[in-house]
């Protein structure tokens, strides 16, 4: 078989993760204080693949560039690849056929995390040599998503989000193609929403005697698409955490798995992990509790959070009540009034979302 190549689809409306989408790539949201992409980029590279391509939207192509850069940081080269518009996963396949030639490949949605990486698959892959392998997980809820049906060890049919689901398989967002998938990303009209759906792809490699083999996942998968699942995802990262103090610590508390980086100082406060304080941080009078990431240059003061995610450059101060399950943005501010009127002040981008006391 010729070397794998990896595609990772990094561009998408992102409009579940509004408005972080509006000025940011999804895939380039810190889970554990590193972007989603990189865990992607990661599995790649573990598996031994070292040509991957990105899909990558234009409005979000130069901060995507410029975050992940030619790839050698996570021991890959990349090729980025330009969707004019998000017409469905299997558009995106097709406007990678020039790059991907010949070559079997794996496709990893940019914005997925699978806890045991996909070594595994890539191995099966390489192994039995179907036209296609689908990674599939047990999910309690498989009408939210595609589910596979399975006749003698191979996938017989997908049903997108069937309202009676017929197994608990659900797709996960990883994928194993032959140069098949073009012609069967050729053959399919985009559905009602207006995709080309690669669920349909694969049905129509199915239809026409291809053989598609399915793989269940051992450990935990995320798909990052929401808020809560990117704190789920964060939760679970963080979960696997080593303890390492490179900050100052002055009068403080640390208890748990906990990562306080370089240059960051915690100071009268208390930080109860899982949880870790990126470089250049200051957490004063303040409690950071498990399961939160703070990102690089966060002021904490005089609060509480816990299982959330802050990003770069924020700034949280004097606040009664604790922070909970949030995601906070890059340069964001939240405090209080010093004098009258007392009032609640806001000014939020489009489609944020506040819930006060
Ligand atoms: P989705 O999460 O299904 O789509 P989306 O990013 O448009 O998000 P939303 O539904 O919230 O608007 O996409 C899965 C992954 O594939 C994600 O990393 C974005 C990427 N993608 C592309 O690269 N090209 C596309 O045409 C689409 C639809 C998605």
């Amino acid at each position: 078989m010729k070397p794998l190549k990896g595609l990772i689809l990094s561009g998408g409306r992102g409009t579940r993760l509004r408005p972080l989408t509006h000025t940011s790539a999804k895939q380039l949201v810190p889970v554990a204080n590193k972007p989603v992409l990189f865990y992607g980029l990661e599995a790649l590279a573990a598996a031994g693949i070292e040509e991957v391509g990105i899909i990558v939207a234009p409005e979000t192509a130069a901060e995507i560039r410029e975050v992940a850069g030619d790839g050698s940081a996570q021991g890959v080269s990349i090729t980025y690849i330009e969707q004019d518009a998000p017409l469905g996963l299997a558009h995106a396949v097709l406007t990678a056929e020039p790059y991907l030639g010949d070559s079997p490949f794996v496709m990893y949605l940019g914005d997925n995390l699978l806890r045991e990486g996909i070594t595994e698959l890539v191995e099966a892959f390489r192994a039995e040599a179907p036209d296609a392998l689908i990674l599939l997980t047990k999910v309690p809820d498989p009408e939210n998503y595609g589910v596979a049906e399975l006749e003698d060890g191979r996938v017989a049919r997908l049903v997108e989000k069937p309202p009676e689901p017929r197994t608990d398989l659900a797709l996960v967002g990883v994928y194993m193609f032959t140069q098949s998938v073009f012609d069967a990303a050729r053959a399919i009209r985009p559905s009602p929403r207006g995709e080309l759906e690669i669920t349909d792809a694969i049905q129509h490699l199915v239809d026409t005697g291809a053989r598609v083999d399915p793989h269940l996942v051992s450990g935990w998968w995320k798909d990052t698409g929401q808020v809560q699942d990117m704190l789920d995802a964060n939760a679970l990262i963080l979960d696997d955490l080593h303890t390492r103090v490179d900050g100052e610590l002055v009068e403080s508390r640390v208890e748990g798995r906990v990562v306080i980086e370089r240059g960051a100082r915690v100071e009268r406060s208390y930080v109860r992990g899982p949880a870790v304080i990126g470089a250049g941080s200051t957490i004063e009078d303040a409690y950071v509790g498990p399961f939160t990431a703070i990102g690089e240059d966060v002021v904490i003061a005089r609060a509480e959070i816990e299982n959330s995610i802050v990003l770069p450059g924020s700034s949280i101060a004097d606040l009664e009540g604790r922070i909970e399950a949030s995601l906070i943005g890059r340069g964001v501010r939240v405090g209080r009034a010093t004098g009258p009127p007392r009032a609640y002040r806001f000014v939020m981008g489009d489609s944020s979302e506040v819930t006060i006391l």
